[in-house]
């Protein structure tokens, strides 16, 4: 059981062995037990710059996903190695956009007549892959925290945006920050031909939004918006910008992992709040404020993890520290030299954002 002691007391044991030579970051969204064993906690954009603030550690263990590894990767000296406890533990949303569909998608872009206007942008929830056709085409990475002020960079470098792969970062930030209106964005479909988009409706858009979505958030609905509302009066909505527009739109507030932290620090005793976004971040905020009678809930009725996220486990853990603590590297993930360089470019525009 993951509250085994003896796999509690094996993790300390191993991660005390390794002392300073390992680093773990845990995203907001891991589980309890392993959450308790990260040196920092955070949301996407601050575990990627906590990663590169650790020169001297010379593994970094990353509980979170794939992309999230990958980006350390590249953010970390060579010799520094990355290490993703479980190597099943993916994001279907970064899978909705592959090399190739990306490679045609420009290319539908150039045959139209409109490449050169275009900045590409994509979400940190992108294989390394895309963060180098992001970098090579002169565009940036964001994260839910920041995708305002990249949008405003890519805007000032260009009249276009590609939006990769999230449409619904892309749109409700488009249009919910940043006063663009629906009909500004159109939506890449990267199984049809042309992406199901004509050469006029690509050079009239603003925002050509990739089709990729959060299957996690997606489950959010305007109804469960509207029956919390009902079954809590005066309830806070609170949601990820991953969320759907509609959902967006009738919430309260919206904001990235980080945010939704610091928010609920931030609110009064007896406030009351309903949640939009992983379901183990919730339940964790629900019983560190229950002392506080701030009354947190899960916006939707139905459970929510991320399956990927929740794929790192104690087990999972102890295996890994206690490998790396008898010297054996075990899943390491590196990004090759020539897709690091191009990445890389695109992470640091993003690190340099105003
Ligand atoms: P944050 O950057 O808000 O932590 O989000 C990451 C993520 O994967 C959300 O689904
Ligand atoms: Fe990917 Fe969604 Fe899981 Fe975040 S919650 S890691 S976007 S599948």
């Amino acid at each position: 059981s993951p509250s085994d002691p003896d796999l509690v007391e094996r993790a300390r044991a191993a991660k005390e062995k390794l002392g300073d030579k390992v680093f773990v970051l845990g995203h907001h969204y891991q589980r309890d037990e392993v959450i308790q064993f990260a040196d920092v906690t955070g949301d996407s954009f601050k575990l990627a710059r906590d990663a590169a603030a650790r020169p001297e550690a010379e593994y970094i263990v990353f509980c979170g996903v794939h992309f999230m590894a990958e980006s350390a990767d590249i953010l970390t000296s060579d010799d520094q190695k990355v290490v993703l406890p479980d190597l099943a533990a993916g994001c279907s949303m970064a899978d909705m956009a592959t090399a190739e569909q990306v490679a045609e998608c420009w290319d539908v872009l150039t045959e139209a007549g409109v490449a050169e206007q275009v900045v590409p942008v994509s979400y940190m929830n992108s294989s390394a892959d895309i963060k180098a056709f992001t970098g090579k085409h002169g565009g940036t990475i964001c994260t839910s925290s920041n995708a305002q002020r990249a949008l405003e960079w890519a805007f000032e470098q260009g009249e276009k945006v590609l939006f990769l792969p999230d449409q619904h970062l892309g749109r409700n930030t488009a249009v919910r920050d940043m006063g663009m209106s629906l009909e500004d964005c159109v939506l890449y479909n990267p199984h049809k031909p042309n992406g199901g988009l004509t050469a006029q409706q690509l050079r009239d858009a603003k925002m050509i939004l990739w089709r990729g979505h959060c299957s996690v958030h997606g489950r959010f609905s305007l109804d469960s918006v509207n029956d919390v509302r009902e079954r809590i009066p005066g309830v806070n909505v609170l949601v990820h910008p991953e969320c759907k527009h509609e959902v967006v739109s009738a919430a309260d507030y919206v904001g990235s992992t980080e945010y939704i932290i610091k928010a609920l620090e931030a609110a009064p005793a007896g406030s009351k709040w309903a949640i939009g976004t992983e379901l183990n971040l919730v339940r964790r905020l629900a019983n560190r404020f229950a002392p506080e009678d701030k009354e947190i809930v899960f916006l939707d009725k139905t459970v929510c993890f991320c399956s990927t996220m929740n794929r790192i486990d104690l087990p999972h853990l102890v295996w890994t520290l206690e490998s790396l603590a008898e010297g054996n590297l075990v899943n390491r993930i590196e990004v090759d030299k020539e897709t690091e360089a191009f990445a890389k470019l695109a992470l640091e525009r993003m690190l340099a954002l105003p």
